[in-house]
């Protein structure tokens, strides 16, 4: 990715390129805008509430950012999706132990928000976790809606099982000023 944002920009003259990492980076008031997508994928609390802040802290005043990061809402609604279809083909506690085993249900942590597989986890964000840590780290005007992913074989959604006829799966797209 910094391969090609270099390759993209090297006709440019104001744009700098730079690998950093979040959670350690420590510019004050620079940017005007920052984007964060789907980057703040850590597990750890603690790690996002500093990688959030540095970014605010990153950002000149009324600087805004834009950040993606995955819905645990979403993985749910799947799960709605997944029984409503095995339940046209079995009875209700046999449709209910499949959409568990679907849905990797004992690689989640539901309370804490994370997928594990292995030694890799990756964050998904309920709505009201993603307000508090956005308000917590200083933000103002924050606003969240959903990026919509297409369930067409070669969208964003990977092997998620696909229902064309129903609304999209998302992620979710905040917005917000420092
Ligand atoms: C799923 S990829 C997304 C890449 C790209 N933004 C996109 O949307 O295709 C997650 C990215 O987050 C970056 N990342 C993870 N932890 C980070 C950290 N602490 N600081 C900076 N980048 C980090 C990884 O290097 C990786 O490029």
């Amino acid at each position: 990715m910094v391969r090609v944002a270099r390759e993209k920009c090297s006709e440019l003259k104001n744009v700098v390129v730079k690998k950093e990492n979040m959670l350690r980076m420590k510019h004050n008031n620079k940017f005007n805008v920052v984007l964060s997508i789907n980057s703040l994928l850590m597990p750890s609390f603690k790690e996002i509430k500093r990688a959030v802040k540095n970014i605010n802290n990153s950002l000149k005043e009324d600087g805004i950012c834009f950040i993606i990061v995955p819905s645990m809402e979403s993985l749910l609604y799947h799960g709605l999706l997944l029984l409503d279809s095995e339940l046209k083909k079995t009875r209700e506690n046999t449709a209910k132990r499949r959409v568990k085993e679907k849905l990797g249900l004992k690689k989640m942590d539901f309370l804490f928000g994370y997928f594990r597989e292995g030694k890799y986890k990756q964050k998904f964000y309920y709505l009201h976790e993603l307000r508090y840590l956005l308000k917590k780290a200083g933000f103002k005007n924050i606003s969240i809606s959903k990026v919509e992913y297409s369930w067409k074989s070669d969208s964003d959604i990977g092997d998620y099982e696909r229902f064309p006829k129903e609304e999209k799966l998302w992620d979710w797209f905040v917005r917000a000023t420092k």
